[in-house]
C-alpha cells in the first residue's frame, strides 16, 4: 500500500458525507448517494512524466503508485478528421474519437483500468460488476492481469462475442434471465458481502467518470464546438464534462462544447426526460440492437438524472435513435471511414440527420462523435454478400 498521503476524497453529491479513498468504495456508506471524488486542482501542467495513455494524465487522476497500476495500454485512441463521412453527412467538420479500439475494444477500459489500479493500490480481495458486455470484458482481462478473482453478471442476451470475451478470461460469468437492472443488485449484494470492488460502470463505480476525463485532454487541443456521445446512464458524459470543468480551471480552454446525448429509441430514459423536462424515471424493457445502451435504471434512476444535470448545466440536448437508423449508422461509418464499430457507438452518426434537421447543430460547427465499442463485438448487423459457389472455378470474373 502507498505510504504517500492522499490527496483527494469522495464526497457525497446527495448528502456531501466525505469517505475515503482507501475503501475504493461504491456508493456513499450514509445514503447511498454517487460518490464524487474531489482532486487537488490542477497545475496546468497536466502530464504525469514519462507515463503513457491514462496515467499521462496523472495529476488529474486519483493517486495509485506506479506499480499498482494495472495497464493494458488504455487511452491515447486516435482522433480522425473525416472528410468522405463528413461530405455524406452535410457536415464541414466532423472529427471521430475512436475509443473503440481501446485494448478489449471499449472506452471502459479507461474507467476499469483505474477501478482494477486502485483495488490494487489499497489490497482490496476481489472484483465484481454487472454489465452489458462491455465493461464485463474490460473487467475480465484486467482483473485477470491484476490476478484477482472477478464475478461479471450479464444479461444472458448480451451479444455471444461478448460473453466468449468474458469466459475467456477465465473470469466467473453469470448470464441472468434478466436485463442489467437486476445484473446491478446482484452485483451491488456480492460487493457488499464479500468486501470487493464494485466496477459496474454506473455511477456505481465513481472512478469513471475521472477516468473518462482523460478523454477530454486527448481531445481539448481540437477545440470543438460540440460533442456526440451515446449514454446509458451518463458516466462517459459526466466524465468528459467534468474534464473541460478541470481544464477551464488551469486555465487551458476558456469554452466548454455543448454535449449531445444520444439513446437507443428503445431504452431512451435520460432523453425522455430531457424532452418533458421531469425527473428520470425507470423504462420499461424493450430489445434494441444497441444492446450496450440497454439499462432501464431501475433502482439508480437518480444516476440519470445526475446525468441529465450536466447536460442541462452545458447546454446540451439529450435524443434518440431508432434501431433502423442505428444500423444505417454504423454502415454509413464502416463503408465512408473504414471504421467498424458495434450498433451501440453508432448512435452519434445517426443522430446526425436529425440534429440537422432541427437545427440543434450546424453545418458549419466543429462536430466530434465519440465511438466506444469496437465492430468485431457484434456483427449482427452485417449480412455478408458472397460471390456465386462456384466462385473460382466456373465464376466470369468480367462479371465481378
Ligand atoms: C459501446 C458503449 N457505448 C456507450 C455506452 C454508454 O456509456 P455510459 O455507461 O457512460 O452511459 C456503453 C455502456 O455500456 C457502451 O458499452
Ligand atoms: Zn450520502
Amino acid at each position: 500500500m502507498s505510504s504517500s498521503p492522499n490527496r483527494e476524497t469522495l464526497r457525497c453529491t446527495a448528502c456531501g458525507a466525505k469517505t475515503p479513498i482507501e475503501d475504493v468504495p461504491s456508493t456513499c456508506p450514509a445514503c447511498r448517494g454517487i460518490l464524487d471524488l474531489e482532486l487537488a486542482a490542477p497545475s496546468g501542467r497536466a502530464t504525469g512524466g514519462e507515463a503513457t495513455g491514462i496515467w499521462r494524465w496523472a495529476e488529474h487522476l486519483p493517486s495509485c503508485d506506479p506499480e499498482n497500476r494495472i495497464t493494458l495500454g488504455e487511452g491515447a485512441s486516435p482522433l480522425l478528421a473525416t472528410a468522405r463521412l463528413a461530405d455524406k453527412t452535410g457536415l464541414r467538420d466532423l472529427w471521430i474519437k475512436n475509443d473503440s479500439i481501446m485494448p478489449t475494444g471499449s472506452f471502459k477500459d479507461r474507467a476499469i483500468a483505474l477501478a482494477t489500479s486502485l483495488a490494487r493500490q489499497y489490497e482490496k480481495p476481489g472484483l465484481v460488476l454487472s454489465s452489458s458486455g462491455n465493461a464485463g470484458a474490460s473487467s475480465a482481462a484486467y482483473a485477470a492481469r491484476a490476478g484477482l478473482p472477478l464475478v461479471v453478471f450479464v444479461p444472458a442476451t448480451a451479444p455471444e462475442a461478448k460473453l466468449r470475451q468474458i469466459a475467456a478470461t477465465g473470469a466467473q460469468l453469470v448470464t441472468i434471465d434478466g436485463n442489467t437492472a437486476h445484473c446491478c443488485r446482484l452485483a451491488d449484494q456480492l460487493s457488499r458481502e464479500k468486501g470487493w470492488v464494485n466496477l459496474t460502470t454506473t455511477y456505481h463505480n465513481p472512478y469513471g467518470v475521472d477516468a473518462y476525463a482523460t478523454i477530454t485532454y486527448e481531445i481539448a487541443a481540437l477545440e470543438p464546438d460540440v460533442i456526440l456521445l451515446p449514454i446509458s446512464s451518463g458516466p462517459l458524459l459526466a466524465g468528459i464534462m467534468k474534464g473541460y470543468l478541470r481544464l477551464m480551471a488551469a486555465g487551458i480552454v476558456t469554452s466548454i462544447p455543448r454535449p449531445i446525448a444520444v439513446q437507443a429509441e428503445a431504452c431512451a430514459p435520460i432523453a425522455r426526460a430531457f424532452a418533458y423536462g421531469g425527473p428520470v424515471e425507470t423504462w420499461a424493457h424493450r430489445a434494441t440492437i444497441a444492446s450496450a445502451l440497454n439499462d432501464t435504471l431501475e433502482g439508480y434512476e437518480r444516476d440519470g438524472d445526475y446525468t441529465l444535470d450536466w447536460i442541462r448545466r452545458h447546454d446540451g440536448t439529450a435524443m434518440a435513435v431508432d434501431d433502423d437508423a442505428i444500423r444505417a449508422g454504423a454502415e454509413l461509418l464502416a463503408t465512408t471511414e473504414g471504421i467498424l464499430v458495434e450498433p451501440s457507438a453508432a448512435v452519434p452518426i445517426a443522430a446526425i440527420d436529425r440534429l440537422l434537421e432541427i437545427g440543434l447543430i450546424e453545418k458549419d460547427e466543429r462536430i466530434l462523435a465519440v465511438t466506444t465499442g469496437h465492430g468485431l463485438k457484434d456483427m449482427s448487423w452485417v449480412s455478408v454478400r458472397t460471390a456465386p459457389n462456384d466462385y473460382p472455378a466456373n465464376a466470369d470474373l468480367n462479371a465481378i
